[in-house]
């Protein structure tokens, strides 16, 4: 065994591995400029401040942070999530409303590592703060629905709830709370002390005796006020005519304290239910004014990079694609190679070559395992005639070529399969 390994939960993605990791990226990145979201790149760390305000009561913040002290006695810490650093940036920033954002981010929380759930993760997501319109709700579940369809993902979950504003939700935690103490004896110990704290945190507890309790419990929706259930009115049916299929989930809260109003939840049914997150998100209309802002809406998600591609993996569906070229350079002068490979991929032509003056045998073994359809073979005597061999590798098609067309009719060639 190597003397070092990767860090406990975390993991080395490599080719041809790396390879889903580019195109899903890719194919958010075009899914969301599409819908006119531009990329934000923020720090990995952030004032411990920013992440206290945004979960004081979750575990993400109580438990899992890896908080440090800075050289210079600054109280830092590795962002656990999204959401937060791009609030706080355009907080700082004020660019124009509305800001619409996506974002590629290393994620970091200190919890129990098993398969599909690391210290460090990966989230795709998007941030869009300005409107309250309930369409833009719509527009963003679409973003997160349509990733999946674009990975070929056939059996996602779309969970979805309401939690309320800051009129109705805090009667609605007096009867959640009255309802928990009646039943403190059966929930669990942890949460047997947080009732009074925060009792949204006891209906996301997935232990059994809290699960048994609340299944009973008041549900949030039953509590909405006129504007809130309006607005949750009119996203189920922005889902409904985006053909867009949703579970009511009452008792879906999140592990983060800033959502309001709509919040949701993707599963992947095909994974172990403790993982089966594979994206979530939700309103968070107090957020700017919790990191010093003024009062400005917002709504995102983000969806677990690693988490889908488990969730492929048990469908079956957006293998990895290992790295290939198009063309292989044989070449036994021993300096033909490197001028013919740079203009080929000069040209746009994806193609390789051996290095280390290996024999001609070893040379078309390395063309074969590199994936590459033609050959270009230079050997002494072709180069002294100023001309290279193209050959298929698939089939016995050879034909002379003078070195300087040698790129053109490659170009042809390929252009014909
Ligand atoms: P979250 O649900 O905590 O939400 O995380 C989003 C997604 O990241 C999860 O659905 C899951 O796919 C993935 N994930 C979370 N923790 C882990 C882990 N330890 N290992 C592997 N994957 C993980 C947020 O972070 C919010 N910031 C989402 C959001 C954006 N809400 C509004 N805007």
């Amino acid at each position: 065994m190597a003397e070092f390994q990767a860090p406990v939960g975390t993991r080395d993605v490599l080719p041809p591995e790396s390879t889903r990791w580019e195109r899903l990226t890719a194919l958010f990145a075009t899914r969301v400029g599409r819908a006119g979201y531009g990329l934000v790149v923020s720090p990995v760390f952030e004032d411990m401040g920013v992440f206290e305000r945004v979960g004081e009561s979750t575990d993400v913040v109580r438990k899992e942070m890896y908080d440090f002290e800075d050289k210079g006695g600054r109280h830092l810490a590795l962002r656990p999530e999204g959401t937060a650093s791009v609030v706080r940036a355009w907080v700082q920033h004020r660019p124009t409303l509305p800001f619409k954002a996506w974002y590629a981010a290393p994620s970091f929380r200190y919890e129990r590592p098993q398969a599909g759930r690391y210290r460090q993760h990966h989230q795709l997501g998007v941030e869009a703060l300005g409107t309250e319109d309930p369409d833009l709700d719509v527009e963003v579940i679409a973003l997160a629905w349509g990733l999946y369809g674009d990975v070929g993902l056939a059996q996602v979950r779309l969970l979805l709830n309401s939690l309320g504003d800051a009129k109705c939700r805090p009667a609605y935690l007096d009867a959640l709370r009255a309802f928990l103490l009646e039943h403190r004896e059966e929930l669990c110990d942890e949460h047997k002390a947080r009732i009074e704290e925060n009792p949204l945190r006891v209906l996301d507890c997935k232990r059994a005796s809290c699960v048994r309790v609340t299944e009973t419990a008041p549900r949030m929706v039953d509590h909405l006020c006129e504007e809130c259930a309006v607005h949750f009115e009119r996203v189920k049916a922005g889902l409904e005519e985006l053909g867009i299929s949703f579970e009511i989930a009452p008792r879906l809260v999140r592990g983060l304290d800033y959502y309001n109003r709509t919040t949701f939840e993707f599963q992947a049914p095909a994974l172990e239910s403790a993982q089966n997150g594979i994206g979530g998100g939700g309103r968070y209309d107090g957020l700017t004014e919790q990191l010093g802002g003024p009062p400005t809406p917002g709504i995102g998600f983000g969806i677990g990079i690693e988490r889908v591609l488990l969730a492929c993996d048990a469908e079956g569906v957006f293998p990895a694609a290992p790295a290939a070229v198009d063309v292989f350079v044989v070449d036994v002068t021993g300096s033909a190679a490197l001028k013919v490979v740079h203009h080929l991929r000069e040209a746009g032509v994806r193609a390789d070559q051996a290095f280390g003056g290996r024999s001609m045998k070893a040379q078309f073994k390395l063309a074969d395992r590199s994936g590459a359809q033609l050959a270009v073979v230079v050997g002494p005597d072709e180069l002294e005639r100023g001309i290279a061999t193209v050959q298929s590798l698939q089939s016995n098609d050879k034909e002379e070529v003078k070195l300087e067309a040698v790129v053109d009719h490659v170009r042809r060639k390929l252009g014909e399969k």
